[in-house]
């Protein structure tokens, strides 16, 4: 795991973005697994951004979200189907046939969740995949006591989740579904690579949890220390309780492969 510490949250999203922009670059049929929330829609922001200026060419990238609401359609406004076309997939010139969700109105569920990993496996798994971290320390909607080897299936959201995402739901906290589908800790620890989005000082009790604490259950962010390619691009705020900052800066001012970044 590498941790990179940037001064901004813009900065921070914009390195993200960067990072994702080259790998797509190097492989136009990319497969690369995304995330909603609060802390995407900048990246997503820059990624249209890179499209409109510099015709970064989305037309052959297929995606995989991690996660969707249960009993919300497609066209519901707070599904995240909406939320990535709104955000993403409107903005760039992407074939929306190879855009794929978790159909949480699915009447069998269980099957759902099978189909959803079985398309991840048929396109040859996934390349890269984009994470942010839930203020219970989940990724995906992998709460606590997700086993760190699960794979895409329903889960009941935590009081903690639900109060975090009401602030996108008009009704409150009552008006967001109890449960969703979610890639397990599992599919993710398989993708290629894994790039995660932590800002803002809420976040920097359970980053630190994540990144140096123990891999447990009740923190599935934790099981990215498994993973053989992760990168954590973090701002200063989200930081603070981190033990290692010193270290981090260094990678990041010294190790040649983050040159083209520096400085930016
Ligand atoms: C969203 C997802 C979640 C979020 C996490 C952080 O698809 O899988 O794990 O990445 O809850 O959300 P924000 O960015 O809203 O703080």
């Amino acid at each position: 795991m590498e941790v990179i510490i940037q001064p901004t949250t813009d900065k921070a999203a914009l390195l993200v973005a960067r990072l994702i922009a080259r790998r797509l670059r190097a492989k136009p049929a990319l497969v690369l697994g995304l995330a909603t929330g609060r802390t995407m829609e900048q990246v997503y922001d820059y990624l249209a951004d890179m499209h409109r200026r510099e015709n970064l060419d989305f037309s052959l990238c297929r995606t995989f979200n991690l996660d969707e609401y249960v009993g919300l359609a497609p066209n519901d406004p707070h599904s995240y189907r909406y939320y990535m076309d709104k955000h993403l997939f409107s903005r760039v010139n992407i074939d929306k046939r190879n855009t794929h969700l978790p159909n949480g109105a699915a009447r069998d569920l269980a099957a759902e969740c099978r189909h959803y990993e079985d398309l991840i496996h048929d396109c040859g798994g996934i390349d890269l995949q984009l994470l942010g971290i839930g203020a219970d320390g989940h990724i995906g909607f992998n709460e606590p006591l997700s086993a760190l080897r699960s794979r895409t299936r329903e889960k009941a959201l935590t009081p903690a989740t639900i109060r975090q995402n009401s602030a996108l739901f008009r009704g409150g906290e009552g008006a967001v579904p109890r449960r969703a589908l979610t890639m397990g800790v599992g599919t993710i620890l398989d993708a290629s690579h894994v790039l995660t989005l932590v800002t803002g000082a809420e976040k920097a009790a359970i980053l630190s949890k994540a990144v140096e604490g123990p891999i447990t259950s009740m923190v599935t962010a934790s099981a990215l220390q498994l993973h053989p390619d992760c990168r954590v691009i973090v701002d200063e705020a989200a930081a603070k309780r981190l033990r290692g900052r010193a270290y981090y800066r260094w990678i990041f001012q010294n190790e040649p492969e983050w040159q083209e970044f520096r400085n930016r």
